[in-house]
């Protein structure tokens, strides 16, 4: 299939396309660069820099490109951001991705993919987290991902539009090739290979006095290219109907266990400090995936925080600046 990838400039999407290409799709990739970088993007897709916000660019990119499915990466992500600045993600994200869906129905795309998030469950009561959890999204960010699962769902209805939403818990790790910059950086597995690496003096702590074993919170870092292989496979079940998949390894880790696996993988000190909480962040957010294990047979192939990490200091040792775009 041709494949229109939006934000694949981008971590997840750089990435999703690199593997897209390696099963035989063909790629576009739209993208305005604000966020994402040039020399992410795999040689072998075809490059359309533009931006969601000017909603002729994407249609003519549809027209002229005529794809078979779009991967939507193309979005603020950062829950924390969305705190201070919640009319950044509402228009953003909301209404670019509104000129996205609107001009796949102009332009008679059938499939689509949205990468939505674990924030929708918000400050969650349960252990693990399967997609019958009660939505209420924890931010700004989370509930401009909801308007996008809620409008898909009545552009299905009303439009026929094939859908899968993929609610990623914490993206994490690199592929031979890529991996995850951001400017600024404000993930904690890049922060903490920083401060490995001698880049940074000491990773903070946000908060250790959450409601969880040793009182820093926790997450289910799932492997970036696990969470690509889930879109591959969920395009090709788009066929059967819409798809809604909660996507983690089922295994929650604290800060302090990922920054003393760190330590562990690095062979590197790492110094920590104590900081305050973060707004919006919840004590712990584990995901269920037995649904996308059940229909589609998706199983990590990377599923240890030890290997996730491992990957990502390879990559940050080979690229100690990131893209240098
Ligand atoms: N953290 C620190 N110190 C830091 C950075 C992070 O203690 O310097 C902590 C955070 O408080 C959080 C954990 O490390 O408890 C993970 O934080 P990240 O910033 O790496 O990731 P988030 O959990 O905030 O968010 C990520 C994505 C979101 C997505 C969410 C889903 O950025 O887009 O996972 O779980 F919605």
């Amino acid at each position: 299939m041709k494949v229109l990838v939006t934000g694949g400039a981008g971590y997840i999407g750089s990435i999703t396309s690199e593997v897209l290409l390696n099963r035989g799709h063909d790629v576009v990739v739209f993208d305005n660069l604000s966020q994402g970088h040039r020399a992410a993007v795999p040689s072998a897709a075809e490059w359309v820099e533009g931006d969601l916000s000017a909603p002729q660019e994407i249609r003519d990119a549809i027209e002229h490109h005529r794809p078979d499915a779009v991967m939507h990466f193309a979005a603020r992500s950062l829950v924390g951001e969305s705190m201070d600045k919640p009319f950044f993600y509402l228009r953003d994200n909301v209404v670019n991705g509104l000129n996205l869906l609107e001009a796949c129905v102009a332009g008679s795309v059938e499939r689509f993919i949205l990468s939505s998030t674990a924030n929708l469950f918000g400050a969650p009561t349960s252990a693990v987290i399967d997609e019958q959890a009660p939505i209420a999204p924890g931010s700004p960010y989370g509930e401009s991902k909801w308007a996008l699962e809620r409008a898909l769902n009545w552009l299905s209805q009303t439009k026929g539009l094939r859908f899968a939403s993929l609610r990623y818990f914490n993206a994490a790790g690199a592929s031979e090739m890529r991996g995850e910059h951001h400017s600024p950086e404000t993930h904690l597995i890049p922060l903490v290979l920083q401060v490995a690496a001698g880049q940074r003096d000491h990773i903070t702590i946000f908060g250790d006095d959450y409601d969880t074993p040793d009182g820093t919170c926790i997450r289910d870092y799932i492997h970036v290219l696990d969470l690509a292989e889930a879109h591959v496979l969920a395009l090709q079940a788009l066929e059967q109907g819409n798809r809604v998949y909660n996507l983690g390894n089922g295994e929650g880790f604290s800060v302090r266990q990922v920054i003393e696996t760190a330590r562990v993988v690095t062979g590197e000190a790492i110094p920590e400090q104590m900081g305050q909480r973060r707004a919006g962040d919840p004590a712990r957010l584990v995901a269920s995936s037995d649904r996308i294990r059940q229909e589609l047979g998706w199983a990590p192939q990377y599923p240890a925080l030890e290997q996730i990490i491992d990957s990502a200091w390879r990559w940050h040792q080979h690229h100690p600046d990131g893209y240098t775009d």
